[in-house]
């Protein structure tokens, strides 16, 4: 083949899709044509998984309909946290939330059929169920994981809160996990979403391409950035020198987490946001030094190699400030993509194109097969 191979099909377009615009010149970022900065300013997580999953804000009546429907799917069955709480918490969280997604789609009601309303209620199904895995993820031998979910708080956010332990949580927390779920709901084909696809596109089923994408959102290079980023931050307040820390790395062309991305060039609009309320829990907890550290370590990294924080970067130490455990940081972020994985495997179920690329053959050319007796 004489086409040129363009390593990680960096700026390839791999298909058509209606479900969120990245305008990489102009550093916007819309959800069904939404401004970011919109919905996560005036929209609930539950109205922005509406929009991805149904295709339209609801209104207050579809959004009531919406949160009865999550609110009544929630309840996990008891295998599947019994084989939470059975494997050692030494297990990675990722690995773990993936045979998890795995198990719940052997007996989804809904698992023989790739139909859209059948996989409307799968995504339906497993975002309500998120938030008690992730609860399990993060303390799976408590006896609350096995409490009727439906006794817990209505809105996905605070629901969230109260299974990672903190009942009643005060407004700015729920705010914040609340944003945050909305600025990691969708991101067109990045890597996980790429990987749902591929898998939808053998028309393979909804749970099977969730568990590939949970599987490639995990590296550090993805969704791993955000825990990568804190332990990154506690390495470098415990080391007490900022410049020290980076040049050391930069030197050795290691990767700083939490900056660069592939598509968003000149900055990411979802770290401006989130930066915004990690500052602002910071000034509420009293705790400043994570937003000073951050800062600094901004500026060096866009005078030493011109790179933007991402979402990850920022997120990092909001989930810290509201007290999270730093090995749940991707899987909640899972909690959030799911809605947008999902809108990805039905519209590729129901426009379907197996996905099969080529490659350039670089290996040895056409030679005669020696027999085993002949080998050296
Ligand atoms: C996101 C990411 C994978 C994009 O990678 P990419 O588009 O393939 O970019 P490249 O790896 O080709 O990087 C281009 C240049 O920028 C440098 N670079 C990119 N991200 C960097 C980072 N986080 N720290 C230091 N240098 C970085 C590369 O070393 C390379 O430099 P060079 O031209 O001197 O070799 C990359 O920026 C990264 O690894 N970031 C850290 C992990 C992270 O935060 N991931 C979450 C993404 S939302």
């Amino acid at each position: 083949m004489s086409a040129p191979v363009i390593p990680g099909l960096d700026g390839v377009l791999a298909g058509d899709s209606a479900i969120c615009e990245v305008d990489h010149e102009g550093g916007g970022l819309r959800y069904r044509g939404y401004s970011i900065e919109d919905l996560s300013a005036q929209a609930s997580f539950e109205e922005v998984a509406f929009l991805l999953l149904f295709g339209t804000l609801p209104n207050q009546k579809d959004l009531n309909t919406f949160q009865d429907a999550l609110v009544a799917a929630r309840s996990v069955p008891a295998y599947v946290l019994d084989f939470l709480a059975a494997i050692p918490e030494s297990v990675n969280r990722m690995d773990a939330l993936r045979t998890a997604v795995s198990i719940l789609g052997l007996d989804d009601p809904d698992t023989g059929s790739n139909a859209h309303a059948a996989n409307l209620r799968k995504a339906v199904r497993l975002c309500a169920q998120l938030p008690a895995l992730l609860g399990a993820l993060a303390n799976p031998s408590e006896e609350k994981n096995t409490k009727p979910p439906e006794e817990g708080p209505r809105g996905h956010a605070e629901y969230l809160l109260s299974l990672l332990g903190q009942e009643a949580p005060e407004a700015l927390s729920i705010k914040v996990i609340d944003v945050s779920l909305i600025l990691y709901a969708e991101h067109e084909f990045n890597a996980s979403t790429f990987a749902a696809r591929v898998t939808a596109s053998s028309m393979s089923d909804f749970h099977s391409a969730v568990t590939s994408a949970i599987g490639t959102l995990k590296g550090p290079l993805h969704g791993g950035a955000n825990e990568a980023v804190m332990a990154m931050l506690l390495n470098i307040e415990a080391e007490g020198d900022v410049q020290r820390y980076l040049s050391e790395r930069l030197a050795k062309k290691e990767k700083i987490m939490g900056f660069g991305h592939r598509v968003l060039r000149k900055g990411d609009p979802r770290s401006d946001i989130i930066k915004g309320h990690a500052k602002s829990l910071g000034e509420a907890r009293g705790e400043l030094k994570w937003a000073s550290l951050s800062a600094e370590i901004e500026e060096t990294m866009l005078r030493e190699k011109g790179l933007y924080p991402n979402l990850d970067f920022y997120s990092a130490s909001a989930y810290y400030l509201l007290g999270l455990p730093i090995s749940i940081y991707t899987p909640l972020f899972v909690c959030s993509r799911i809605t947008g994985w999902a809108a990805h495997i039905m519209e590729q179920h129901d426009s379907n194109r197996l996905i099969r690329p080529r490659c350039r053959y670089t290996g040895e050319g056409p030679r005669p097969f020696p027999p085993l007796a002949g080998r050296a």
